[in-house]
């Protein structure tokens, strides 16, 4: 943790953190009702990861429409969280919400095992954004990880996957490792029942060390590399001049597959990181945003990487060989991600919410520095973070290190409280299509507020 600057009181912290716990559940009765009688659902909630929420129960929805999220409670909340990337292009948008209607009420068949003229238009979309010339659908971006790793060891017929240490992919097995004490992988903390020990299918290092990506695929075991362009899961980590041509660079030169994960980085543009900076991947991997909610995911695969695919012609891809699902690629993500991508998450959408973004990267870093607060924000396009040290961590580990519970659950609460919504799983913002320049200037204030607070005692 960073030493200089102004030091946050920690008893004070928890006293106010105890008051900010105090106004939500005294805010949120009907909430906290509702959490308390959901005896049918394991750990009562119908996710498990919802109880992420700080506050000890989360709110319950009423309604959401644009930027906007109102609860049962009645309080009406700007949302920066966006379902940690789900609802970035706004909840329920019209012309998604059209395109949906459209399908399922007027023409029918969510899913019939036929395919749509719309998933060729959305093929090409992707590739007109992304580059890749050929793509599968998925409900999620864990299953398109999934999917994609498996065809990754195909096509190269090695087992490993390299990721880096406190990555994201979803629930995909291979992905929750970190270096042990000599550097093999181990399971992350926390990690439920791993099938194999994670030594067995992955290697991993820090993000940002070229010399550790070399000398872990000097192995020649590995696959593919998996990666975002900038790890997001973990506060938002840049990448160092060179590092992601470093890794070109590398996956060429030890025959492994470059996997891009773009699922949050999209928010860097249109056509994520890969087309800003110019990553030439050979798989890539997106979900989420893309369906404005409708269960949504793809992988984009190069002609290379498909040929090599459709050389092994013992592996099933038809049918139960281990890639795909009954509902993937339905008639009514299709219609949603044709609309979204149409429609609402648009170039021109993107040149506003990344001009919003970087007005409240600014604001923020403005306030830590008039307060001498050693905090950093990272911004990465549309969305930005802020993490409780500075300068901004350069790899998982760093960063993880300097995570802080108390910190977080009192930024989330004192911005809950006062009617807006942050990424419950760290302290990110996103623009969506709707925010507004006066919402960016009501975190401001609020921002400055909680500073204020914390730094006065
Ligand atoms: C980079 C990345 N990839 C994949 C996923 C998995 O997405 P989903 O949970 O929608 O399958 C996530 C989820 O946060 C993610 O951040």
């Amino acid at each position: 943790m960073s030493t200089t600057g102004t030091v946050i009181n920690r008893a004070r912290l928890a006293e106010l953190l105890i008051g900010e716990r105090q106004t939500y559940a005294q805010n949120n009765p009907k909430s906290a009702a509702l959490y308390a009688e959901a005896g049918n659902l394991f750990g009562g909630v119908p996710m498990t990861w919802m109880n992420k929420w700080s506050g000890g129960f989360p709110l319950y929805l009423e309604t959401a429409h644009g930027n906007r999220i109102t609860d049962i409670d009645g309080h009406t909340y700007i949302d920066f969280a966006l379902g940690d990337t789900g609802a970035m292009a706004g909840h329920s948008p019209d012309a998604s919400t059209k395109a949906i209607v459209q399908r399922m009420v007027d023409q029918g068949g969510i899913t019939t095992m036929l395919p749509t003229a719309d998933a060729q238009w959305v093929g090409a979309e992707l590739t007109r954004r992304f580059g890749l010339p050929l793509w599968s659908f998925t409900l999620t971006a864990t299953d398109a990880n999934r999917w994609a790793i498996r065809l990754a060891r195909l096509a190269t017929g090695k087992s490993k996957i390299l990721v880096f240490a406190y990555c994201y992919h979803g629930s995909v097995d291979e992905a929750f490792a970190v270096p042990g004490p000599d550097g093999t992988a181990v399971a992350r903390s926390g990690n439920v029942a791993p099938p194999v020990p994670l030594a067995e299918t992955t290697r991993v290092v820090e993000f940002n060390d070229l010399g550790a990506v070399e000398r872990a695929l000097a192995h020649g075991d590995v696959a593919a590399i998996l990666t975002e362009p900038a790890l997001t899961n973990i506060g938002i980590v840049l990448p160092e001049p060179g590092f992601l041509a470093g890794l070109r660079e590398l996956a060429t030169k030890y025959g492994a597959l470059l996997m891009i994960d773009e699922t949050h980085t999209i928010s860097a543009g249109p056509g994520g990181m890969t087309k800003r900076d110019g990553l030439k991947p050979d798989i890539f991997i997106i979900g989420k945003s893309i369906g404005a909610g409708i269960p949504s995911g793809a992988y984009g695969l190069t002609y290379e990487v498909a040929e090599a695919i459709q050389s092994h012609r013992e592996a099933d891809l038809i049918d139960v060989g281990g890639v795909g699902g009954t509902l993937a690629g339905n008639s009514l993500s299709m219609a949603a991600m044709k609309a979204t991508l149409g429609e609402v998450l648009t170039d021109q959408a993107f040149d506003e919410m990344i001009s919003l973004c970087t007005e409240y990267t600014s604001d923020v870093n403005e306030i830590l520095s008039r307060y001498d607060v050693p905090w950093s924000i990272s911004q990465l396009g549309a969305r930005a973070e802020y993490r409780f040290t500075s300068p901004a961590p350069i790899n998982g580990s760093d960063s993880a290190e300097n995570s802080d519970d108390e910190l977080d659950e009192f930024m989330h609460l004192f911005m809950c409280n006062r009617g807006i919504l942050m990424t419950p799983f760290h302290n990110m913002a996103l623009m969506c299509p709707s925010t507004s320049r006066d919402d960016v200037k009501r975190h401001t204030g609020l921002f400055e507020l909680a500073i204020k607070e914390l730094v006065s005692g």
